[in-house]
């Protein structure tokens, strides 16, 4: 894999756990310590490596993050998703997103923080054991999933980047290559490439956000949004970014793309709530996949997906009707 550029701050390589320690540390990680306590192991090194489509990867299992409900079986997670960049369709995504390359990838780092720059991936990942975590993802259309992602929680990297005082929102960015997204290329997207989202940074340092770069215990399928997409499971799916490319620390909040196309509709916090319908539909129920036309398996819309006693206290004070 191809470094485009070191950062000062990385780790050099004799400072990377050798293999053999690794190893024994995984077989000591999967036992059942570890995991019935769903311990989390800051600062602990690992080998991360970019994950590889297809690729099972190692993880250790974050039951204190994770919901007992049923998962939405994986064909389901990876058939019928929303990527406008390869077309509107649910199933364009898993059609199309093949014609994205993933590897080489880097996400560029700006704004106010103390380490900017370009960063290949393995790079920001590299200090990091992978955790999964099974959260409910709640999209605005009404429909919901229960998804065993693997990734990194988002304030581990933020961290590391050392935003500055003035740092009170984080934005993100999705490629933009028209040539590998067929939706790019559309003229009758309604939305201004690229794809563009953003959290206040109290919520983006919660310990719900996660960048998640697999699922299913395998890397990514690119129609998910390989190599790595931002999962925050307490707001409506369209704020949980694919295939980043840009981080930017900043002062102001950011124009976030289904906010610029239809501020009536979709607000910049989207935190999910019943109580909020969406100008055209309710939001009180959700159809939970798999679901069919004789079985659509409707259950009922918790306020913030059913995570407020992690985040509730981010928005007191704050009138949700009016910063929905
Ligand atoms: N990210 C990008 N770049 N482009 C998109 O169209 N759709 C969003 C979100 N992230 C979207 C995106 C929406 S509306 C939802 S519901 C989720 O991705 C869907 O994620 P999934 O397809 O993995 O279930």
């Amino acid at each position: 894999m191809f470094i485009k550029k070191r950062p000062s701050w990385a780790l050099p390589h004799f400072a990377i756990t050798p293999e053999s320690v690794y190893l024994n540390r995984r077989q000591f990680m999967s036992g059942t310590v570890a995991m019935a306590a769903g311990l989390s192991m800051p600062g602990l090194l690992s080998a991360a490596e970019l994950p590889v489509q297809g690729e099972t990867l190692d993880f250790i299992s974050m039951p204190r993050y994770s919901t007992n409900e049923k998962k939405t079986p994986f064909e389901d997670v990876a058939r019928y998703n929303n990527f406008y960049e390869f077309g509107t369709g649910k199933d364009d995504p898993a059609k199309y997103a093949d014609e994205m390359t993933v590897d080489p990838w880097s996400v560029v780092v700006e704004g106010e923080c103390e380490r900017p720059g370009e960063y290949a991936l393995e790079e920001l990942l590299k200090p990091y054991e992978y955790q999964e975590r099974v959260y409910r993802l709640r999209c605005v259309e009404a429909w919901s999933m229960v998804i065993p992602w693997i990734g990194v929680p988002l304030a581990d990297i933020l961290k590391r980047l050392r935003p500055t005082s003035r740092a009170k929102y984080v934005y993100f960015e999705t490629l933009y290559d028209p040539g590998q997204m067929r939706g790019q290329r559309s003229l009758f997207s309604t939305i201004d490439w690229p794809y563009q989202e953003g959290l206040r940074m109290d919520e983006a340092m919660n310990e719900l956000s996660f960048l998640a770069v697999g699922l299913y215990g395998k890397a990514l399928p690119k129609q998910n949004g390989a190599p790595i997409r931002l999962v925050v499971p307490w707001k409506y799916g369209f704020k949980s970014i694919k295939s980043i490319v840009k981080i930017r620390f900043q002062e102001e909040r950011p124009k976030t793309t289904w906010e610029m196309i239809a501020p009536q509709e979709y607000g910049f916090y989207a935190n999910v709530n019943p109580a909020v319908d969406h100008p055209r539909w309710s939001q009180k129920k959700e159809r939970r996949l798999p679901s069919g036309l004789f079985s659509p398996n409707w259950v009922e819309t918790v306020r913030f997906n059913g995570y407020g006693e992690q985040v509730a206290h981010l928005y007191k004070g704050m009138d949700l009707r009016k910063y929905y």
